[in-house]
């Protein structure tokens, strides 16, 4: 049998999973969320999702890697073929969905980090991002051309990810990682510091922070929630049960569950504060209220951060320089994880040669990211957004705690958790799987469907909505069920780790 890639130290282990686990979405995506969802107030239906789905869900995905020693097709093939499917398909819809876009975005964010040089974007920066740069077409329906300067961007991300991934997993991600991380959090700090120390920061804290209790009586604040926490943990990805099938045998899973959802959490709630010290500086300078300067969505970075970055008392450029760059730091040790979850899967089933997988991977992710980087891009990024991160990481959440608390069953990964781990679990986290996380899950999409039959998105077209998020999850549904049915080599769903066992031989 070959041996299963390894990572070089636990503390490599936890730093990428750190990296996947803080992306774009910890940046803009966390900030504008909180704020539109009662500050302050936010923080409470946020930390209740942790507790009640992100954290048992991480320790889930760990003990399943780690138990089944496989990728996540592996993992789930191992549990019963006829539940492989699954195992598929979150890697391959957010691969295949979700990294397409992902992609685009980080390549705005090479552009910007560039044009902050000089300030590019100049006094209008609304106009320079809608029009000057992606060019935007006036609907869903025109795609339009390709952008070059994006092109550009999105093809230099997708030859460093591949650069990055095409070697073994301790030589290439976690060597990556181990410099990125550090990296990241000096680069955070600064900004942090930084905007902490301009004048009107306090107000925008403030805002921030402002608790608006009656938000939080409303479901569609705590839908944003469950939504944010899967996004933001990388659950329901593959990802998490992929990087833990590479440790070693004696593993504190539980521990680095815990150390990976508080560290990705807190870093989400501090990036806030470089966020809108920054706004708070901004709205002072215009003289007007905090929310009459906050967009939400693609709009925060690109257009509402580059003026604020403009009117900056000094070195403007740097901070602008810094901030885009943390962003691309951020979105590549993200990228890259997906990358690897896919391409584990592939190598374990079809034994195929880790650089021509990732080659090909990188060059299929490029070729579907060509859609975005055209002027209707921005149209499609909002749409498949909105659905594969409601629909497809809640219902890939919702049937791996099924799969795992009923089939395999939650007191079987438990034992094998506990045998490995010094922090332990108890009989609450099993109730969690099998009936706690997956109720509320169900609830959380039951209530989502709802609200998309009584307001269409946004207001698009019915037409669009379903041809793109409708569409795009069944194709890739039909993709990953074509690719587990094709039969294993028998010998490979044989092993498995069994400390429990080792232990009673000890
Ligand atoms: N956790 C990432 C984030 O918050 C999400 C992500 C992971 C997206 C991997 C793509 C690939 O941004």
């Amino acid at each position: 049998m070959v041996e299963r890639d390894k990572w070089g130290s636990q503390l490599g282990f936890l730093l990428a999973a750190i990296g996947s686990a803080i992306g774009l979405g910890n940046i803009w995506r966390f900030s504008y969320i909180a704020y539109e969802n009662g500050g302050g107030a936010f923080l409470v239906p946020y930390f209740v999702a942790l507790i009640t789905a992100g954290l048992p869900l991480m320790i889930l995905e760990y003990g399943l890697g780690h138990k089944k020693h496989g990728s996540s097709a592996l993992s789930f093939a191992k549990i019963g073929r006829k539940h492989e499917w699954l195992g598929w398909w979150m890697p391959v819809f957010v691969m295949f969905g979700i990294m397409f876009y992902y992609s685009v975005i980080i390549g705005w964010c090479v552009n910007y980090a560039i044009y902050s040089v000089n300030l590019k974007w100049g006094a209008n920066t609304e106009s320079f991002f809608m029009q000057q740069y992606l060019g935007l077409s006036e609907g869903v329906g025109v795609l339009g051309s390709i952008r070059p300067n994006i092109l550009a961007a999105t093809a230099f991300i997708w030859v460093t990810m591949w650069l990055i991934c095409y070697r073994q997993i301790a030589h290439g991600i976690e060597r990556a990682c181990k410099v990125f991380m550090p990296l990241l959090f000096i680069l955070t700090l600064i900004l942090i510091i930084w905007g902490c120390t301009l004048e009107g920061a306090a107000e925008g804290l403030r805002w921030y922070l402002k608790p608006d209790w009656s938000k939080i009586a409303n479901w569609k604040v705590w839908v944003a929630a469950y939504g944010q926490i899967f996004f933001t943990l990388s659950l329901g990805f593959g990802i998490m049960i992929t990087y833990a099938s590479y440790l070693p045998r004696r593993s504190d899973l539980v521990k680095n569950a815990v150390i990976t959802s508080i560290t990705n959490c807190l870093y989400s709630f501090l990036a806030g504060f470089a966020v809108f010290s920054v706004l708070g500086y901004m709205a002072q300078q215009k003289g007007v209220a905090i929310d009459q300067v906050v967009k939400s969505g693609p709009a925060l970075a690109f257009v509402v951060y580059p003026e604020a970055i403009s009117r900056l008392p000094f070195l403007n450029n740097l901070f602008g320089f810094i901030f885009f760059v943390t962003l691309v730091i951020a979105g590549l040790s993200s990228g890259i994880s997906i990358i690897e979850a896919m391409s584990s899967s592939l190598i374990d089933k079809f034994n195929i040669n880790r650089g021509k997988t990732v080659s090909a991977l990188c060059l299929s992710g490029f070729l579907g990211s060509l859609l975005f980087t055209t002027q209707g891009g921005l149209y499609l990024l909002d749409i498949l957004d909105h659905f594969l991160n409601q629909y497809g990481l809640v219902l890939a959440g919702l049937l791996e705690c099924i799969i795992v608390g009923w089939i395999l069953k939650a007191r079987v990964l438990r034992r094998h958790i506990n045998a490995v781990s010094k922090w332990r679990i108890n009989k609450l986290w099993d109730f969690s799987v099998k009936l706690l996380t997956p109720v509320i899950l169900s609830v959380i999409i039951g209530l989502s469907l709802w609200k998309e039959f009584v307001e269409p998105y946004e207001g698009y077209d019915m037409k669009y909505i379903l041809l793109v998020g409708v569409g795009w999850i069944m194709f890739t549904l039909v993709l990953a069920v074509i690719v587990s049915v094709y039969p294993w080599e028998p010998e490979k769903l044989g092993y498995e780790h069994k400390p429990e066992e080792d232990r009673l031989i000890v």
